[in-house]
Formats: structure tokens, sequence, C-alpha cells
């Protein structure tokens, strides 16, 4: 099956119902500031997003930092730039942007999931590296790695706005465990004043050993550290990745 990429173009207009930047993202806001504050070893004023998606992640982050946010979809840094009127956005890759500037601290949350082989997702790294300065900060988070990676594993999100009402049906699978790829599959079941329409994407992700993202991570440059983020009944790792030089 092709890669879609309904969900940052055509669709976007439903990535504000699914998931509430006021809590579930403000959670995680916190724990990425508090990873900021105990490692920098520099004064953090400025913060860069990258893969910001529709800035529900700097809506939070804001409250601290002066956060400016990059990504690949336009359809996306519309929504950012509505949510968030005051900071400055960028379109580009991870894997090969570079802005005219540098930041104290980075986050790469759930947009590296999208580098679905090792070369791009060191190239991510990179870039996160090359707009770092001295004492700064990368938090990255994995969605999953292969230790934590569950076949077949399915979230139904129900979600409702005025006449409409949205299913997400997100589904993950791993077809060959021997590689770094599995498939993201969604079912959007979409009822507009009760008439149902139904919409899917498919996407080919990037799933690595929390090894690999050590190794990585410290050949780009890092000092690494590592925490544990509980927001339910998942428990993630942060990396916390400090350039010493
Ligand atoms: C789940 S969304 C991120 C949502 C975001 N955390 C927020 O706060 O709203 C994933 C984003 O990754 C972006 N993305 C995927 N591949 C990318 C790439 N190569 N470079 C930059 N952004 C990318 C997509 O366009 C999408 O907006």
């Amino acid at each position: 099956m092709d890669d879609t990429c309904h969900l940052y173009t055509d669709l976007a207009w439903l990535w504000p119902m699914w998931g509430d930047a006021s809590s579930v993202y403000a959670h995680y806001c916190r724990h990425v500031t508090s990873l900021i504050e105990q490692h920098a070893k520099r004064p953090v004023n400025t913060l860069l997003d990258i893969g910001c998606g529709g800035g529900k992640n700097v809506l939070n982050l804001k409250r601290q930092f002066s956060v400016t946010g990059v990504d690949l979809r336009p359809t996306m840094l519309a929504q950012a730039r509505e949510l968030n009127p005051e900071c400055s956005f960028f379109q580009g890759d991870m894997r090969t942007v570079r802005l005219d500037r540098k930041f104290d601290a980075v986050l790469m949350d759930d947009a590296i999931s999208y580098m679905s082989c090792l070369p791009d997702f060191a190239a991510a790294f990179q870039t996160a590296y090359a707009h770092l300065k001295s004492g700064g900060v990368l938090v990255a988070t994995p969605d999953v790695t292969t230790e934590t990676f569950q076949q077949n594993r399915t979230s139904v999100t129900p979600a409702t706005r005025d006449a409409l009402d949205v299913v997400f049906v997100e589904n993950v699978y791993d077809p060959d465990p021997m590689d770094d790829q599995y498939e993201t599959t969604i079912l959007y079941l979409i009822r507009d004043h009760g008439r149902l329409r139904i919409e899917t994407d498919h996407w080919t992700m990037g799933v690595f050993s929390l090894d690999t993202w050590r190794r990585v991570l410290r050949e780009t440059g890092f000092e690494v550290h590592e925490g544990r983020y509980n927001p339910g009944e998942d428990e993630y790792t942060v990396f916390a990745c400090v350039k010493t030089r």
C-alpha cells in the first residue's frame, strides 16, 4: 500500500480535534521544560520546535520560551500560526533545513517517527545539533522504540465539535520486525450532521532500538541523558541531549 498524507494536507482541519492542546500537550510540555531547566548549561530563552505540526506544543512552550517552529507541511504551519500568531514559523524538512540562527533549546517530538530509515534519522539529529548554541539542550521523545512497539496495537479516539463527530482509529503494524520500519494506518469516521464519510491514511514510519537512539545521538555530538515520562498507562523514554561544544 502506498503512503498517503491526508491528515497534514486536505484533512488537516481534523488535527485540532485529535488531542487537546491544553491538557495532554500541556502535561508533556511541563516535562520538556523541566528537562531543559535541569540539563541546560546556558540560560534558555529561545526554543526551536522541529516538526511543530499544528503548534499544540508551541502553545504551551511559549509560556516559558520564545518559540520558533519548523514543519514540512504548509497546512500544518497555517494552523500553528493561527494558534500562535506571536511566534515565527518556517517551512522545511527536518533532514535538511538550516535556519539562519541558533537556539538555546530544541524539541523533536512525534515528528521524528517519520524518519523511516537510519540515514534520515541521523540527518534529523544533525539538524537539531546545527541549530543549538553551545550548552543548549535537545529534548527528543521516541513515540515507540523496538522495545516498546506493540504489534497490531489499535487506539480509538472519538471527538465532537459542533455538528461534527469524528472517530480516529489508529493501528500500528510491523510486517517485518527485522527492518527499521513499521506501518501506521488511520481510519477517520467523519460524521457531519450525521452524514458518514470514511477516509484513511497510511504511513511508513521508523522504529529503532534504545541503543540505536543512544548511539546516533552520541555520534551526532551530544552528551546524552535519559528520563522517563509517564502520562498514563504508557511509559516513554525521553532523551535530554546537551551540546557541550
Ligand atoms: C503529529 S504531527 C506533530 C504535532 C505537534 N507535535 C504539535 O504540537 O501539534 C507530525 C508533524 O510532522 C511533520 N513532518 C513529517 N515529516 C517531516 C519532515 N521530514 N520534516 C519536518 N516535518 C515533518 C508533519 O508535517 C506533521 O505536521
